[in-house]
């Protein structure tokens, strides 16, 4: 190991420099530089692992050479070889990256095993910081591999929800239909309507799958000025199915009280799809549900108010974690979505307390012009 040593003599004296070169020879393949100029030319050239320098070089301070070696070579020795004069800055040398510092007149004797120590110690540091690196590589891979679970669990998330409402209707029609022998009019408009919302659940799954197939490009170009009312109307046409089944009282704004704002209707939807479900999921049976959406100077705001549990405000922050649930069937992605929504808008969701105390009130901020909203 220690034939392999590159070490580099920074020394601009020249009969000291001799010698010390033929003592160096003992320890690896030694390279000698008279001035910084020099010795700055050697380190990109060489990449030395042990730097032997005299920090009083003519053409300037050798102490530079330590932290470009430390930038080149993070696990490089540096043995700094000072005048009696230096006597006082040994500290200071070790302080700026120096592993030893040794004052002329020096023993050979005391010189070649403290070379030796340096050498030794070159090998261990070197291991070490190729296993931080393949550590770092692995951690890179995992990362990767947790970006691409993020993006598949996020699929399937925003993909179960409107399927399951084309799986329900389809259960509904073919129920009705096995189970009726003539259908009279009023029945054909009921399935329909139906199929009307199958068709709008499957147009929403190809809008998700078109919009994942076009590049992640996530972005508010499509956004429109205008009322949240078809926002709030298509979320809740999702929702219908389960709004019945779960027997929670959901009460929306009427259209005329939605104002207008800067929105892409389709994330929207999906924002309050979420909020709506864990709303209704943290109430439960006989609960109850209110969306409220008012104008602010610089905003407007959307809430959804439940009568639930609430969250503590250490949860308030887990929750909004990628894939924290606390149900044994949930994604933990509902919450994240509404947060990327909100951000795409340049808004900001908020967890706060119900004036009541009971329960929570999940904020939704949208800005009034493009851009972020000022913090209060
Ligand atoms: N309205 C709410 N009331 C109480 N807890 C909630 C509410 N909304 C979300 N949470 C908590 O936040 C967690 C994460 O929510 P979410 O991201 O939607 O994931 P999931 O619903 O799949 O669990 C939930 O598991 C729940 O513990
Ligand atoms: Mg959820």
């Amino acid at each position: 190991m220690a034939e392999e040593t590159r070490l580099l003599l920074v020394e601009p004296e020249p009969e000291a420099r001799h010698v010390l070169m033929r003592l160096l020879g003992r320890f690896g393949t030694p390279s000698a530089a008279a001035t910084l100029a020099a010795a700055v030319e050697s380190l990109a050239a060489n990449c030395p692992e042990v730097l032997l320098l005299d920090p009083d070089l003519p053409d300037g301070d050798g102490m530079t050479l330590i932290r470009a070696a430390r930038a080149q070579l993070p696990w490089a020795q540096v043995f700094i070889l000072g005048s009696e004069s230096r006597e006082g800055d040994v500290g200071w040398f070790i302080d700026s990256g120096a592993n030893d510092v040794i004052i002329r007149p020096f023993d050979v004797a005391a010189f070649l095993p403290r070379v030796e120590r340096l050498c030794k110690a070159l090998c261990v540091r070197k291991e070490e910081f190729e296993r931080l690196a393949q550590l770092e590589s692995r951690l890179r891979h995992v990362d990767g591999l947790a970006m691409l679970g993020t993006l598949m669990a996020t699929l399937a998330h925003e993909v179960a929800g409107p399927l399951s409402v084309i799986r329900t209707n389809a259960d509904f029609l073919r129920a009705d239909l096995l189970s009726t022998a003539a259908l009279d009019e009023d029945k054909r408009k009921d399935l329909a309507l139906i199929a009307d919302e199958m068709d709008q659940a499957g147009q929403a799954i190809h809008t998700f799958i078109t919009r994942i197939r076009g590049a992640s490009r996530r972005n508010t170009a499509d956004a429109e000025e205008s009322s949240l009312a078809p926002a709030v109307d298509t979320a809740l046409l999702f929702l219908k199915q389960r709004i019945t089944l779960s027997r929670v009282t959901v009460s929306v704004p009427r259209a005329g009280d939605c104002p207008v704002v800067s929105h892409v209707p389709h994330r929207l939807v999906q924002a309050l799809v979420n909020a709506i479900s864990n709303a209704m999921e943290a109430t439960g049976p006989g609960g109850r549900v209110v969306v409220r959406c008012s104008e602010q100077p610089s905003h407007v705001l959307i809430e959804i108010e439940d009568d639930g549990p609430g969250l503590s405000q250490d949860a308030r922050t887990q929750a909004l974690e990628p894939f924290f649930t606390t149900k044994s069937s949930g994604t933990g992605l509902g919450m994240s979505v509404i947060q990327d929504v909100m951000q795409e808008h340049g808004g900001k969701l908020e967890l706060a307390d119900t004036p009541s105390g009971k329960g929570l009130c999940v904020r939704m901020l949208l800005p009034r012009r493009r851009g972020p909203i000022a913090a209060p």
